[in-house]
């Protein structure tokens, strides 16, 4: 079957010299398959794509070291948890993590390939200041992207992930109108490119949970910056439908008065949504921004409860509310492996169910993941 497609796209590269024929006929029909995987009901992604510096956070955390053969150890951990495809439909991975190999010698993707998990890739290099503003950022790794999808497709990767960070201060109008230009312009760079060589693209403009901003200026925020990524991604000939988005949910920020109700987040998320994103971008994979692995899901779960027009699957792509629990039940100890594969699947599970809004709360430790200014 591969061979026959890589024929196929071989014949039409040469009969059609011309990119949108070339993509209309071969790559819009993988890409489509592929989110058609990833937005299978019940299921959703697990962001395992923490930078080596994040890692080392991570793991010292549990007091162990940020060795190589221990991220091995770590990665594998989560790769090979049975049973992960009934919950996990795609799983971000890290560059190293893509070409690294077990023990056994095996590629360490390789269980999520013959579970059919699809597996994706980081394409971004982390933030750069955005000189002249007030410590705003701007996401680098443009250059040469084009060729690394290639290098990413052929080792087996078909979707990306692109993070732009943003952060509210309404006192001093963050995010400001050049910071959310400069990365919506970067995020449909990126979306282009990586639909051009195979990988569907998750758009990610994050907004920060850091704040004292309400939940309505959190709303108005994700109207401005969506509406403002939409327009880029329409610009630069985005196919709206071969796309996911991975935006924040909305609600108060960390250093607010106004209190966390899950019911309102829904209620300001699906507002944002229906005031900005294309009936048919088919899916939003939400981060889960360092809120507690419960409230990541118990938010999951009224979003998609709450009744409204909602034309978009609406699942998650969480990283620290699906590992944290798992890396502190493991503490890098081989003896634990077990317990913490057990852990995974079980907010595997739970967010699973939230993404059909089935969830049934449950009482178990709710601590904050929040970091100031996070990076992945
Ligand atoms: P969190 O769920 O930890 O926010 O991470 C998701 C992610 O991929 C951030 O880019």
């Amino acid at each position: 079957m591969d061979l026959c497609n890589k024929l196929y796209k071989s014949i039409y590269k040469e009969i059609f010299n011309y990119n949108i024929i070339y993509y209309i006929i071969m790559n819009k029909v993988e890409l489509q398959d592929t989110i058609r995987k990833i937005c299978a009901p019940g299921k959703g992604i697990l962001a395992a794509d923490e930078s080596t510096g994040t890692l080392a956070k991570r793991f010292a955390s549990i007091k162990l070291e940020n060795t190589h053969a221990n991220r091995i150890a770590y990665r594998d951990l989560l790769f090979t948890t049975p049973n992960l495809d009934k919950y996990i439909s795609g799983v971000i991975t890290y560059e190293e993590t893509l070409f690294d190999k077990s023990s056994d010698n095996i590629l360490l993707i390789q269980p999520l390939i013959d579970a059919d998990i699809v597996v994706g890739i980081k394409v971004d290099m982390g933030v750069k200041p955005l000189y002249g503003t007030d410590d705003e950022t701007v996401t680098q790794g443009l250059d040469d992207l084009d060729v690394r999808c290639k290098k990413y497709y052929k080792a087996g990767a078909r979707f990306a992930k692109w993070r732009a960070v943003l952060k509210v201060d309404v006192e001093k109008h963050l995010p400001s109108d050049l910071a959310v230009h400069e990365n919506a312009v970067t995020l449909a760079r990126y979306a282009s490119i990586c639909q051009n060589n195979g990988l569907v693209p998750i758009v990610e403009p994050e907004i920060l949970m850091d704040g004292t901003h309400t939940s309505i200026q959190a709303r108005d925020a994700t109207i401005n910056v969506l509406s403002v990524v939409y327009r880029e991604l329409l610009r630069h000939h985005v196919d709206m439908s071969c796309t996911l988005l991975k935006p924040n949910m909305v609600r108060p920020g960390v250093s607010s008065s106004e209190k966390l109700d899950c019911a309102k987040l829904a209620e300001h998320t699906i507002f944002a949504f229906q005031h900005t994103i294309p009936v048919n971008m088919p899916g939003v994979v939400f981060l889960s921004g360092g809120m507690s692995e419960v409230e990541a899901t118990m938010a999951l779960n009224e979003i998609n409860k709450y009744d409204a027009t909602k034309p978009w699957r609406l699942t998650f792509s969480y990283g620290r509310a699906l590992q944290a629990s798992v890396l502190d039940t493991w503490k890098g100890n081989l003896e634990n492996k077990n317990a913490a594969q057990e852990m995974l699947f079980k907010r595997a599970e739970a967010n699973g169910l939230a993404s059909n809004g089935k969830y049934v709360n449950e009482l178990i430790d709710n601590h904050s993941l929040h970091e100031k200014d996070y990076v992945y």
